[in-house]
């Protein structure tokens, strides 16, 4: 049950999952990969994607994980089946099920799915909002220049315009909007002040509570008392990363480490 979760994206966006993980399941030990080396994921190749992500899940089950999460919209929507069919015996969970679910249940209608290219171009939110409810108006938009923006830490000093660009064109038609790319929430704040008064739906919180379920069903809760040990990785620049992720992740009593895989 101590056993640690592994958690994996290209860079800083999947802190986001982390953050909410750790919240929710404040007991479990973590073990964070960000593939800075192979950021951004969002224009690779499937077969590029594959083998990245072999290599981080091969990592983790040395780490004897019990789980794998995808904190990864691009990877969930393109390689997991292939993950879950290379490595049977680790449960592997992505993200997209259970941000679809969670925008469900907030009954809209309208809904703008903004990810990556390989995210758009799997069409995976379109489809699974649409097996589910047919009458939902799905919009989908890449937006590529976020990742980039966001990994470099530009975004902190003015990204309104790259969004406004992206944006402004759909804020009559929508209701709702979802973030399908865990570095998004990290710019929600701007986002929400181009778009205005929308329900905005995103990975970071449906995903710890399927990890949660997940674990209480097959009776893998950790219930051991020691403190949680949460273990942060970076296959690029340690500096680069925390630079990019301090304003939004509390790395306090954390250390970030350089991996090579
Ligand atoms: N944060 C990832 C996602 O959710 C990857 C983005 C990228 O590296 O392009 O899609």
């Amino acid at each position: 049950m101590d056993r640690p979760i592994g958690i994996f994206d290209s860079g800083v966006g999947g802190l986001t999952v982390l953050d909410s993980l750790r919240k929710q399941l404040p007991q479990e030990n973590l073990i964070y990969i960000g593939d800075n080396l192979h950021c951004p994921y969002g224009n690779k190749t499937k077969e590029q994607l594959l083998s990245y992500t072999k290599q981080i899940c091969q990592y983790f089950i040395s780490k004897n994980v019990k789980m794998i999460v995808l904190a990864c919209n691009t990877t969930s929507a393109n390689v997991l089946n292939e993950l879950q069919i290379l490595f049977p015996n680790v449960p592997i969970v992505g993200v997209i099920n259970s941000t679809v679910h969670d925008f469900l249940v907030q009954d809209k209608k309208n809904v703008l799915v903004i990810a990556t290219h390989a995210t758009i171009q799997s069409h995976k939110y379109k489809e699974m909002i649409e097996k589910y409810n047919q009458s939902i108006h799905v919009f989908e938009l890449e937006t590529p220049q976020l990742v980039p923006l966001i990994e470099s830490g530009e975004y902190k000093k003015d990204i309104y315009s790259v969004l406004n660009d992206y944006l402004s064109v759909y804020k009559n038609d929508i209701d709702s909007l979802i973030l399908g790319c865990t570095h998004y929430p990290i710019v929600l704040n701007q986002i929400m002040e181009v778009l205005g008064d929308k329900t905005y739906i995103s990975s970071s919180h449906a995903i710890s509570q399927e990890v949660y379920s997940y674990l209480k069903v097959h009776n893998q809760l950790n219930t051991c008392s020691k403190k949680a040990l949460i273990q942060i990785y970076t296959t690029g620049d340690v500096h680069d990363f925390i630079y990019s992720s301090s304003d939004f992740f509390d790395f306090t009593n954390l250390e970030v480490k350089h991996l090579i895989l």
